[in-house]
């Protein structure tokens, strides 16, 4: 059989809320054109993130009911600890409310508070938003290390996400005393959602080992990643997901771990740390923020949730509907003339807003206009990953189409497709924006703009 069909059934349904383009104009302007800002019961199809926006199981809904809410050592606790380190292979586990929660522990841990962490370098193939920032926070720069192949979007290539060893080996000969981790991002989230070769992730293993520093993945698309190298790396075609997942984080020191992608819940996160002295510390760190070390700022329910979540998530038959309904999105696109990353990641297809919009340049953020067009033309809310989002660090000017996982059938997908199509026939008739009010170093979230 050819057709790939989504491999559940719909037992519990929300409705969304149709609105005319001309309601959605009042609400981007009452926005001041802020996708973030707007409510989402004026989202018809909600592609800003695949970030806890998915659909859990009836086996995880059944699961919140079993939580057990003891403060210490709930039995919750004890069988997402099971999980976790049956599939990743570590013994020291802490679970957090959510990914940035291990960040900000990890690098406060590793580098200190300013001005501790200043003059270090944390090198990984792209850093995510919140990544960056938590360094940054830190005194630290975060250098994004991607090969020349990962930064161009039109090439096709099995492994675009890989960190270029050449680069990494350049900075560690250089400034060794300087970096202390690096980092490997599973699947590269802010170059396409593009996946890293066991191979890559070897070879920085090795380079780490010759200059004696801890290798750490970002591990929140884990499950994407693997099913992208049993499908793309030579020899590793008739392995399980579940061994290859088992391999990449046998490679690494430590990973921080989002679970609100592959963990398929709507919160929660993991810090795995293989060094018992930098575990402790991290637990302390844990206690004075997120709460006791045996729940992390979660519910029981919610540790209930994500050990089932992190089970589901490397079934076979999941994960090839997963990446193929990705795809799907993207080769439609591809037909219908619109340039995107290539190949399609596994969690989003992303489009190439500089491409779509020759005629508005970086600096009046090609991004946000395709964004707020796909909104108010077709109420799709995407995500711009520009320079709106990462300002002179920005490798490309994206907008990108996040699949929540299990959420949206074919015909969603078909509408998405119309939607862009449409406004991709008129795009010369977009025009950029400047933002009038920022804050922060995450801006995207809050800035307003005002179109040129
Ligand atoms: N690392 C990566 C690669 C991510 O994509 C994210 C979140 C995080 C870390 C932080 O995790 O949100 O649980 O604190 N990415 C979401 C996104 C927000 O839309 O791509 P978090």
């Amino acid at each position: 059989m050819k057709t790939i069909i989504e491999p559940f059934r719909i037992k519990s349904v929300e409705p969304i809320r149709i609105t005319t383009a001309e309601q959605r104009h009042r609400h981007l302007v009452e926005a001041s054109y802020n996708l973030f800002r707007i409510a989402a019961r004026h989202v018809m199809i909600d592609l800003l993130t695949d970030s806890g926006t998915g659909a859990m199981s009836s086996e995880q809904w059944a699961g919140i009911m079993r939580g057990d809410e003891s403060y210490a050592g709930a039995d919750s606790y004890h069988r997402f600890l099971a999980t976790v380190r049956r599939i990743t292979g570590f013994d020291n586990v802490l679970p957090t409310h959510q990914g940035r929660a291990s960040e900000r522990i990890l690098f406060q841990v590793l580098l200190g508070s300013p001005p501790a962490g200043c003059g270090r370098i944390v090198p990984n193939n792209a850093h995510f938003d919140t990544t960056r920032a938590n360094i940054e926070h830190c005194g630290a720069e975060a250098v994004d290390l991607l090969t020349d192949l990962g930064r161009c979007p039109t090439e096709e290539g099995p492994f675009k996400g890989n960190l270029d060893v050449t680069a990494l080996e350049r900075l560690l000969t250089e400034r060794a005393d300087d970096v202390p981790l690096v980092v490997v991002t599973v699947t590269c989230n802010t170059n396409g959602g593009q996946p890293v070769s066991l191979e890559n992730l070897r070879a920085v293993r090795d380079l780490c080992d010759r200059f004696g520093k801890p290798l750490y993945l970002d591990a929140a698309r884990f499950a994407e990643n693997a099913w992208f190298i049993k499908q793309r790396e030579p020899g590793q075609g008739a392995r399980s997901p579940r061994d290859i997942v088992l391999d990449m984080f046998s490679l690494a020191d430590g990973a921080m771990i989002s679970a609100k992608k592959d963990g398929l819940v709507n919160i929660g996160g993991v810090l795995l740390i293989r060094d018992p002295a930098t575990f402790a510390e991290a637990g302390d760190l844990l206690i004075l923020t997120e709460g006791f070390v045996t729940y992390g700022g979660l519910a029981g329910r919610d540790l209930e949730a994500m050990a089932i979540g992190f089970t589901e998530v490397l079934d076979e038959d999941y994960l090839r509907y997963r990446v193929r309904s990705v795809a799907y999105l993207g080769e439609k696109l591809l037909a219908g003339g619109v340039s995107t990353v290539r190949p399609p990641g596994g969690h989003a297809v992303y489009i190439d807003a500089a491409a779509f919009c020759p005629h508005i340049p970086p600096a009046q953020f090609p991004g946000q206009a395709v964004a707020a067009a796909l909104y108010e033309h077709g109420g799709v809310r995407a995500c711009e990953i520009g320079s709106v989002m990462m300002g002179e660090h920005a490798p490309m000017e994206l907008v990108r189409l996040a699949i929540p996982r299990r959420t949206y059938t074919q015909s969603h997908i078909d509408y998405v497709v119309e939607v862009v199509l449409e406004v991709h026939h008129r795009r010369t008739d977009l025009r950029g924006f400047r933002i009038v009010e920022q804050a922060g170093s995450l801006r995207h979230f809050t800035a307003r703009f005002e179109p040129v």
